[in-house]
């Protein structure tokens, strides 16, 4: 199986657009080890002809102008693609504005949870993706799922998605039900395990998770690598940085470090690859160079970044 981070950033991508912080200003300027980043997709293959996008993103254009294998290719029709479908873990803007940039008239499937069908059903500018063309369908939690292309042709890529402790999609959240998670339901966030053939190696891709249960720790413990949330640092990383009010608790992400971090939660078990992503531009991660980096490193994991490529 190929895995192929697409965009290692969270919303907003890195550096963003009106963010002034050192990290975005250094990234701006071309400082080495502080690479650009594009926001948050993975895209996977059994075969590494046709692919699967794993959450489509705002920068998906530039995303596949870099990408050689998600291009046509000179002797492909007219108009064709090799992505064959897109699979998201929730309905936030960074893994749902892309699906805008897939029309033109171009057949693929589309898988997501109930929940978050239901959110691009209640918003009418996703028609824009043509039912006749782009078939919509719900992924069940827990059961594993081939994903089919749209003349129902296996891809080779088998999903399993499995609820994570998260939260509704930031322009959902209702403040009334705050004390009750703003109004997340079940099916708004989750992990997906990720494989190419029955007894393969298995991948998860968890771009958000607020915590680190006995549950999630049980069916990771094992896999060959594992993508995760690597939203912050330190739960305050927004408020020491000055740029934001929110902890990563409030916008439904786990902290690296710490005692209750996922660096400690998972350091238990056996899992081949641990790789972040979904980084958001105040992660200190972000500066190669940085004691935080280094601390990371030295506990087994590696920050994810754009194009890297995990074969399986
Ligand atoms: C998140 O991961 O918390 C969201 O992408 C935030 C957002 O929608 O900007
Ligand atoms: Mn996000």
């Amino acid at each position: 199986m190929h895995l192929k981070i697409l965009g290692s950033a969270a919303g907003g991508g890195f550096p963003q657009w009106n963010c002034n912080f050192h990290l975005s200003r250094r990234a701006r300027n071309g400082v080495a080890g502080v690479r650009p980043r594009t926001q948050s997709s993975l895209a996977a293959s059994a075969d590494g002809t046709g692919w699967i996008l794993f959450n489509a993103s705002p920068d998906i254009r530039e995303q596949i102008a870099a990408s050689k294998c998600l291009q046509p290719s000179e002797t492909d029709p007219l108009r064709s693609t090799p992505i064959r479908a897109v699979v998201l873990t929730n309905a936030d803007v960074d893994h749902i504005a892309g699906l805008l940039s897939l029309r033109e008239r171009q057949r693929f499937t589309l898988y997501a949870t109930r929940r978050v069908l239901s959110v691009l059903e209640e918003n009418s500018i996703f028609n824009v993706l043509d039912r006749g063309l782009v078939d919509r369908r719900e992924l069940r939690l827990d059961i594993p799922t081939p994903i089919l292309d749209w003349q129902q042709q296996p891809t080779g890529i088998t999903v399993e998605a499995f609820g994570v402790p998260g939260k509704i999609a930031l322009f959902l959240e209702d403040e009334a039900k705050a004390a009750d998670g703003f109004g997340t339901q079940e099916g708004d966030t989750v992990g997906l395990r990720i494989t190419s053939d029955a007894g393969a190696p298995n991948a998860f891709y968890i771009p958000g998770c607020a915590r680190i249960d006995a549950d999630l720790k049980s069916r990771l413990d094992g896999a060959a690598c594992l993508m995760f949330d690597g939203t912050v640092f330190t739960d305050d990383e927004m408020l020491t940085a000055g740029v934001g009010s929110k902890t990563g608790q409030r916008m439904g992400h786990l902290h690296m470090s710490g005692p209750d971090g996922s660096i400690a939660s998972l350091s238990d078990i056996a899992i081949g690859r641990r790789i972040y992503v979904h980084i958001n531009n105040t992660n200190p991660v972000l500066d190669e160079r940085s004691p935080e980096t280094a601390l990371v490193r030295d506990s087994g994991w590696d920050v994810g970044f754009d194009g890297m490529e995990v074969r399986l």
